[in-house]
């Protein structure tokens, strides 16, 4: 666990795969866990409200019923996220493109402006990023540009939050839905994916639970990187 104790956080998609690991590990140290989802998470957190993060306009009424009398969070995790296709940017679905924009970055802007607007303290924010927010490789289409433009984000929000450490950050590769949905795809057309699929049932690729506690266990190195920047776990 991290060195300071988190008594209370908000993690975004905790209805399955990191968003659950995340908010299983900081429920059995203790901490009051709220979080937001379509499906709603299995356990019984201090709050979950279900929204879909695509449809702007629910999103800041269910972040204000979420957090009612919430006055601090030690922890924001931003990590609801959406993959989406794998395939040329041609290919590409422009109503597709949009939507990955709206839940893996525009969703994060009314949950973000409720803490400021609301006066909730907030000990520390990390946005789940990817790898793929800076390769770039073939096929990756609008997830990369959402995670791309999630760092961003990040970086300009973190003005905001003077006195709250605000990261991006690539967690690793991580046995989720996410690579279920991975490990179908075509690897001659889409090379970059051949290290993915060849990582299942590896170290290199552990589930939520352990992911999760390595993303906990970063909590404090990352507090020591300039507020803002985007970092990958895997060069902590
Ligand atoms: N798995 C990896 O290897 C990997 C690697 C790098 C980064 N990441 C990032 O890690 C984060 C978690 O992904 P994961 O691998 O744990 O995938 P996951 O198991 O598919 O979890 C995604 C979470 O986001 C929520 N979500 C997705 N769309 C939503 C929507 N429209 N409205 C509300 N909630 C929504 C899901 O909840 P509902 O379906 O219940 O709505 C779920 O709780 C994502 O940001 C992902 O980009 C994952």
């Amino acid at each position: 666990m991290s060195a300071k104790p988190i008594r209370t956080a908000l993690v975004t998609g905790n209805s399955s795969g990191l968003g659950l690991g995340l908010t299983r590990r900081l429920m059995r140290e203790g901490a009051a866990v709220y979080g937001l989802s379509r499906s709603g998470c299995p356990e019984s957190t201090a709050g979950d409200v279900r929204v879909d993060l695509a449809d702007y306009p629910a999103i800041e009424p269910a972040i204000t019923r979420l957090l009612d009398g919430v006055e601090r969070l030690d922890l924001v995790v931003l990590n609801a996220g959406l993959l989406g296709n794998i395939q040329s940017m041609q290919e590409a679905d422009i109503g597709e493109l949009r939507q990955l924009m709206d839940v893996n970055v525009w969703a994060n802007k009314p949950i973000l402006d409720h803490l400021l607007t609301g006066g909730i303290e907030v000990g520390q924010i990390v946005a789940i990023s990817s790898g793929a927010a800076v390769s770039g490789n073939f096929g990756w289409s609008g997830y990369s540009i959402s995670k791309a433009a999630l760092n961003m984000f990040v970086q300009l929000y973190a003005h905001e939050f003077p006195e709250t450490p605000t990261h991006s950050l690539a967690p690793g590769l991580i046995h989720t839905a996410m690579q279920e949905f991975i490990s179908e795809v075509d690897t001659e057309r889409f090379p970059a994916l051949k290290r993915l699929q060849a990582a299942r049932g590896t170290e290199a690729m552990p589930d939520n639970d352990t992911a999760a506690q390595r993303v906990l266990d970063s909590l404090e190195q990352l507090r020591a990187v300039p507020t803002g920047r985007f970092v990958d776990l895997r060069e902590l």
